[in-house]
């Protein structure tokens, strides 16, 4: 590999994070972009001959911020030509095992015998645990209804029959469904832990994330929901339907989520998650000896867009598509699956990356579901594509989360516990007291005027 260095002050490129924003003071009116990664340089690299580039490399993301995310994180960043997915993941399954060797004495080889991580599709992982970074460490896993409460019509439940109506007319498609219904089951030895006042706090806990409520049915000894909302008008043949779908015994707690499809992921994801903790089934903080990791494979190019009908790239747009989804693109872009992978450890994402689309006539195709005009493409990004004319070799590549991978090796809670002088939520440095105000004349020589007013008390 070659080590090289790419600049921080780069050419705003839209998609992906927001990016931090310098003004040019040589170029008033203009400004640099600090780097969200070195991605399109990485590539350039490629296309100029250097085939094996690494860099490890700070990075800058104008994000809401938690405790796996930092303002100004650092990337293993690594880039090959001539390589396809399995290439890239065997290099870092390498990397990764002789780590945790190296420095925590621990042969990963004893767990994955043949020096591989599993795979799981993208699509198994959001049906089965609502995110792209599940934890395999313990179950709860999620069980799907969608259908089932399509085939009962809403299943007496009101709050269940427009969606139901949706489907059954032809509104929504099975395959790319815009609402879904989901649920968890608690088994009965932990179902007790439960109490009402427990459940409520629950439904606190799941309306911070956007949740209209929590269904929820205790099954009594015939099978029958009691302590449920839905008791009453739910249909005999739908409570035994859905019983059946989740192995659902007496006494066994089941919570329910539907509505938008990001939504109940997002929130039933997070609700397994606090439940794993709270039932003990995974530690509050560490891995606790359990490393598991997992790579998750052939997610979707496009996501929906903003607006109803459009499409926006699920990653950025210069990721190779599946050969056999190219004739999808303009058919149906929903279901175009790419080489997209993403590395996970115990439910955190350490690293992401993919095969990059190097075929300009492909490009162009991508460009026109993403509604990007011929001028527009030139005017965002002409400086890359004009460098893929001149013939890219197939490359790919990956970043590892460097601090994530530190914070996983130590089994400490934040980024902020492996990081010097790191920045706390609102993304302030408590020690210098960054962000801080500036003179007029600074700003006045930047040609640049502040809007904001403080709030008058
Ligand atoms: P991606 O955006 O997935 O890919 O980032 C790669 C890895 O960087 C880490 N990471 C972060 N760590 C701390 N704080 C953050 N705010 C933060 N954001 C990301 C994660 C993540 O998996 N250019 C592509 C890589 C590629 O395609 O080759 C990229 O940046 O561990």
């Amino acid at each position: 590999f070659v080590e090289v260095e790419t600049p921080i002050f780069v050419k705003y490129t839209p998609g992906g994070a927001r990016n931090f924003l310098v003004p040019s003071r040589l170029n008033p009116g203009s400004f640099y972009a600090l780097a969200e990664s070195p991605q399109l340089f990485k590539q350039l690299l490629m296309v100029s001959g250097y085939d094996r580039y690494i860099q490890i490399v700070k990075c800058f993301r104008d994000e809401d911020l938690r405790g796996e995310r930092q303002p100004e994180f650092t990337q293993i960043d690594v880039e090959m030509s001539f390589v396809n997915q399995d290439d890239i993941f065997s290099m870092m399954e390498k990397l990764i095992f002789r780590l945790w060797k190296e420095l925590l004495g621990i042969d990963l080889t004893q767990r994955y015998p043949g020096g591989v991580f599993p795979r799981l599709k993208f699509e198994e992982s959001m049906r089965r645990f609502g995110n792209d970074k599940p934890d395999l460490r313990f179950g709860l896993e999620h069980v799907e209804l969608t259908d089932l409460v399509v085939v009962h019509g809403g299943g007496g439940v009101p709050m269940l029959q427009p969606l139901a109506k949706k489907f059954s007319e032809g509104a929504y498609r099975k395959d790319l469904p815009e609402e879904i219904v989901k649920a968890i089951r608690i088994p009965a030895a932990q179902a007790t832990q439960f109490s009402r006042a427990e459940i409520d706090k629950l439904e606190v806990f799941v309306k911070s994330m956007g949740a209209g409520g929590l269904a929820r049915a205790k099954v009594g000894p015939a099978g029958e929901w009691i302590q449920s909302p839905m008791a009453k008008s739910a249909t005999p043949g739908f409570v035994k339907a859905v019983n059946a779908a989740c192995s659902a015994q007496e006494g066994d707690l089941l919570l329910f989520q539907f509505g938008a499809e990001q939504m109940v992921h997002t929130v039933m994801a997070n609700l397994r998650l606090n439940l794993g903790k709270k039932l003990g089934l995974i530690p509050e903080i560490g891995a606790s000896g359990d490393w598991n990791f997992l790579w998750v494979v052939e997610p979707p190019l496009f996501e929906r867009g903003e607006k109803a009908g459009t499409w926006a790239a699920a990653h950025h747009p210069f990721t190779r598509p599946h050969d056999d989804s190219v004739p999808l693109l303009e058919k149906d872009p929903g279901m175009v699956l790419c080489y997209r992978y993403d590395l996970v450890l115990n439910g955190v994402e350490l690293g992401g990356g993919s095969i990059r689309l190097h075929d300009p006539e492909v490009q162009q195709r991508v460009f026109n579901v993403l509604g990007i005009r011929d001028d527009e493409a030139a005017e965002k990004f002409g400086f890359f594509l004009n460098a893929l004319r001149f013939g890219a070799p197939p490359h790919g590549g990956i970043a590892l989360g460097l601090d994530r991978v530190v914070m996983l090796l130590t089994e400490t809670e934040s980024l902020r516990d492996v990081i010097a002088f790191p920045k706390t939520q609102k993304g302030n440095d408590l020690m210098t007291g960054a962000p801080g105000g500036v003179l007029p004349q600074q700003l006045a020589e930047l040609k640049v005027r502040s809007t904001f007013e403080p709030a008058s008390n």
